[in-house]
């Protein structure tokens, strides 16, 4: 795309944006362009603070499926529009509203916990939703005699069972960005760059081989925030790699090494700012959730946007 196209294309959203009262919500893993039009960039728990407050009438949420549903519980009376219906989730297509209740009736003392990398229906089945950056607070505010059953995320459960004893179990989930990657490469950055400071996300498919060698295992917002304050120069940076736009804008001076280059979620890569506007022109794709469901999901998503 040429530089003028690019910037007609920017300075058009920009127009429509006020014309349809709408802003812009966009996740870290989006884009460098789109993150770059966007009123708001963040991390799941912060895209679902900030679209819960704004007052604009609609809000357009470039990121994947279940990010615009937590818009749509959390903001009833707006809105809600992707620029791609296909933008979907590996991790919340793991597990089903049935698979889910059919789990429950093996432990009736226990509580779910459903990372909000999930449907609305799976979340209706939920008690209460968390994301990666308020997981152990969520875990820890829940009754001492009850169990958890932790949604659908493993690496994520499996690092909260290091965190607090509480009894946790886990359901065989998996993002598929996160899988592929492995440990070797982050050890040979790590000989490569002994002095980098090495960050990396829950969801990663080598957290077992990689906790003890971590600095720091954070959400993205965490990651983000880190790398701000810390003094270290270098940085290896374990998730998916449209955070590294970010980390590179922010911090002109650091030098940020992808653990793994492969790991670009194609979901997430769906939208583009052609996509962004004809969702404007058009008032494309509208994301809603049924009212019956919406009832049970929106009191497990509130329920964690009260935790601090
Ligand atoms: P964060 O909440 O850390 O941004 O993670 C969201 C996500 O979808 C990771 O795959």
């Amino acid at each position: 795309m040429s530089l003028k196209t690019e910037t007609t294309l920017v300075e058009k959203i920009d127009e429509l944006k006020k014309v349809r009262d709408a802003v812009i919500v966009a996740h870290n893993y989006q884009a460098g362009e789109i993150q770059d039009i966007a009123d708001f960039v963040g991390d799941s728990l912060a895209m679902a603070r900030y679209g819960a407050q704004t007052i604009a009438s609609t809000i357009l949420v470039c990121g994947v499926h279940f990010m615009a549903e937590s818009a749509a519980l959390l903001s009833p009376n707006k809105k809600i529009l992707v620029p791609d219906l296909e933008a979907g989730c590996s991790l919340a297509e793991c597990i089903t509203k049935d698979q889910l209740v059919e789990w429950k009736k093996e432990f009736t003392n226990a509580v779910v916990v459903a990372y909000v990398n999930t449907s609305a229906a799976v979340k209706a089945e939920s008690d209460i939703c968390c994301t990666s950056s308020n997981a152990l607070k969520v875990v820890e505010s829940l009754p001492k005699d009850k169990e958890i059953l932790f949604i659908p995320d493993m690496y994520l459960g499996q690092w909260l069972r290091t965190k607090t004893d509480r009894k946790i179990h886990l359901w065989n989930g998996s993002c598929h960005t996160h899988l592929r990657i492995r440990p070797e490469p982050i050890f040979d950055l790590k000989k490569e760059h002994p002095q980098a400071e090495f960050l990396m996300h829950p969801e990663c498919g080598c957290l077992t081989a990689c906790m003890k060698i971590a600095d720091r295992i954070l959400s993205t917002d965490g990651i983000l925030k880190r790398a701000k304050e810390s003094n270290a120069k270098e940085f290896i940076i374990a998730t998916e790699t449209g955070i590294l736009h970010r980390l590179k804008k922010e911090n002109p001076l650091k030098t940020f090494y992808p653990a793994a280059q492969e790991a670009a979620c194609e979901f997430m890569k769906k939208n583009t700012l052609e996509k962004v506007l004809w969702s404007l022109e058009d008032l494309v794709y509208e994301v809603k959730v049924p009212e019956e469901i919406a009832l049970k999901a929106r009191i497990a998503l509130e329920r964690m946007m009260q935790i601090q």
